[in-house]
């Protein structure tokens, strides 16, 4: 969602923030601006790519700009709704990312004071407020418009009396500080400063922040100055390039066994659940995400129930403040319950909420996430870095793998630790674990054996994903890959619910895809695609190489290396990663920007 970059400093500015903010692309946006200090401030700002502001940007000299990247909520995306909005005099450019929840009634109230509004947006309402106090002062004149708004947002300013200064605040959504030599950027997110910088600072929430080319001064919202560490971000954070693929997606799905390989070392270092100060007997286990993220929780609980008869649940965020409270809360500290977040990027606004929420609660919360530094991973009790390297595709690929490693290493080391697996069950783990890359290698050489089954779905309407077990979820997740990316209806399906409703929408233009691996599941779900042949539907089914019964049944098959079924979701995963990819190149859709989602949804 909603980026924002700006700079100060010696360097012409306008450059440095247009290549910024096309590091922040990939959170999904539909228009863009920036704005400079020349004589006056100026904006220029128009809908569509970054590429379409481009060619229309006016010369600059000025070492000083904001700029943005918005993914609408409140109007239409337009030229007139883009940011920066400034006030009706242009003497105060703001870029926001976020929401105004009573902007309708400040907005009543302004224009009873005689001012006008441009947009439908509603950030307008902050340049105009910002002017209306601004007294010389653009720290205090910020903060007397924090006491007006409600909502959630990060917002940064600029003010044509102050050629060097950028006045940013953070509420609920993210803001980084890049710290240069003589220059310093703002930005969403690191990815958009790592390029000059590696030196950062993490304000926290209700900060305000003012940067000139020489000075970084934090304040909270009564302006008492606030001390700040610089950190240093750690080297392999990387900002991506497509190197030679012509999708960010595709180039990501291959990077998949080096990002399982490096996720690794962390993972099972010595003693990892005493780093994540999970020193005791857990009763209970909430597993709490979004999206892609919820499936590789979904996967957690089956390994972690299995491992360590631990009851684990899982829930969206969005919904988990609405349930009731997590059991355990307020017993003996000995059953002080386990709440999981998974958020590749760190900055999701609904697993942020139910991060506060739990530990409201009380329980003991960890994070699983990419994102070093960002918001979650700074406000839970533990956290697992998973070491995917930046993921630009808005469809989550390979995060979703080294999350769904990083739950199975988190249930072997529970489990080891409650004496369900002893010292050498412990090791085979481990070294089961350990071969997943090059499992997942094999399914990637077969690439052109999975583009042959593009024709079952490109002309379909609507396909269902079916599994059993602990590749239900993975059905979930091929049907949210396939819909994301190439717009056909999909859904996942536990196998054996199809004939509780989805069975009547079964026809030979509804592709069913079957995930039939040989585990104790298997004889049902070879019935369960008898049922669906019975409906004329076509079957492609995932089965295990040397399966003899599969290849009679089915319409089409792939065979996946022999793997564990229990380990089997990772070489599930990557196949209808590609089988989507496919799909969706040969729709010929915006693969790895779909339209209206968005990588980093910063609202709730
Ligand atoms: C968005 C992205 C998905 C991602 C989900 C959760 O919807 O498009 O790819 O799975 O957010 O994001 P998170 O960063 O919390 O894992």
């Amino acid at each position: 969602m909603c980026g924002i970059v700006g700079y100060t400093g010696h360097q012409p500015a306008q450059k440095i923030v247009i290549e910024s903010l096309k590091k922040l692309e990939y959170r999904g946006y539909d228009s863009s601006g920036i704005a400079t200090k020349e004589d006056k401030l100026v904006i220029c700002k128009k809908e569509g790519p970054i590429a379409n502001m481009e060619s229309i940007l006016p010369k600059s000299s000025s070492n000083l700009a904001i700029a943005h990247t918005r993914w609408a909520t409140h109007g239409v995306p337009s030229d007139t709704n883009a940011h920066p909005h400034t006030d009706g005099d242009n003497s105060v450019a703001v870029v926001h990312n976020g929401t105004i929840d009573n902007y309708l009634a400040i907005r009543e109230n302004l224009e009873k004071e005689g001012y006008n509004f441009k947009s439908e947006s509603d950030s307008e309402v902050l340049p105009i407020l910002i002017s209306k106090y601004y007294a010389g002062d653009l720290v205090e004149a910020l903060n007397k418009t924090l006491a007006d708004i409600q909502g959630i947002f990060t917002i940064a300013v600029i003010h044509e009396n102050h050629p060097d200064e950028i006045v940013a605040v953070r509420h609920e959504t993210p803001l980084i500080i890049g710290v240069g030599n003589s220059e310093n950027f703002i930005a969403s997110d690191i990815y958009a400063v790592l390029k000059y910088t590696q030196q950062i600072v993490y304000p926290e929430d209700n900060q305000i922040v003012r940067v000139t080319p020489e000075s970084i001064e934090l304040f909270d919202f009564d302006l008492k100055s606030i001390d700040y560490e610089v950190e240093t971000v750690e080297k392999y954070t990387e900002v991506a390039e497509k190197g030679g693929y012509e999708h960010f997606m595709l180039k990501e799905i291959f990077e998949q066994p080096k990002a399982l390989q490096d996720s690794l070392t962390e993972l099972l270092v010595d003693s990892p659940l005493e780093r994540l100060g999970l020193n005791w007997k857990i009763g209970s286990i909430s597993i709490v995400a979004c999206g892609t993220s919820y499936h590789a929780g979904l996967v957690g609980k089956y390994v972690i129930e299995q491992l360590t008869a631990i009851p684990v649940s899982v829930g969206y965020s969005s919904e988990f403040r609405y349930a009731a409270p997590v059991q355990g809360v307020g017993g003996l500290l000995s059953s002080r319950p386990l709440v999981v977040l998974i958020s590749q990027s760190g900055e999701t606004a609904d697993t942020l909420a139910a991060a506060r929420s739990a530990k409201q609660q009380g329980c003991h919360t960890i994070a699983i996430c990419n994102v070093p530094g960002s918001r979650i991973t700074r406000e839970v009790d533990g956290v697992i870095i998973t070491k995917s390297g930046q993921e630009v595709g808005v469809a989550a690929t390979k995060t979703f793998l080294t999350q769904m490693q990083a739950l199975y290493a988190l249930g072997v080391h529970l489990a080891f630790n409650s004496g369900s697996l002893d010292h050498p069950q412990l090791k085979l783990w481990e070294s089961e674990i350990r071969k997943i890359p090059s499992k997942i290698t094999q399914v990637l050489n077969n690439s052109e054996a999975i583009k042959a089954l593009v024709p079952h779905f490109v002309k379909a309407k609507s396909a269902f994903f079916i599994g059993r077990n602990i590749n239900y979820p993975l059905a979930m997740e091929g049907a949210l890959k396939l819909k994301e990316i190439s717009y056909i209806h999909a859904e996942g399906y536990p196998a054996g619910e199809l004939k509780h409703g989805p069975l009547a929408l079964l026809s030979k233009e509804t592709p069913v895809l079957a995930i039939a691996m040989q585990d104790h599941t298997y004889s049902k779900l070879v019935s369960n695609i008898e049922e669906v042949s019975a409906r004329s539907a076509p079957v492609i089914t995932l089965c295990q190489k040397g399966d003899q019964q599969i290849p009679k049944i089915s319409d089409s098959y792939f065979e996946l290396p022999e793997i564990d079924p229990v380990l089997s979701p990772f070489t599930v995963a990557v196949f209808l990663q590609l089988l989507s990819y496919y799909v969706a190149h040969e729709l010929g859709t915006e693969i790895d920007k779909p339209r209206n989602l968005a990588k980093s949804v910063t609202v709730e």
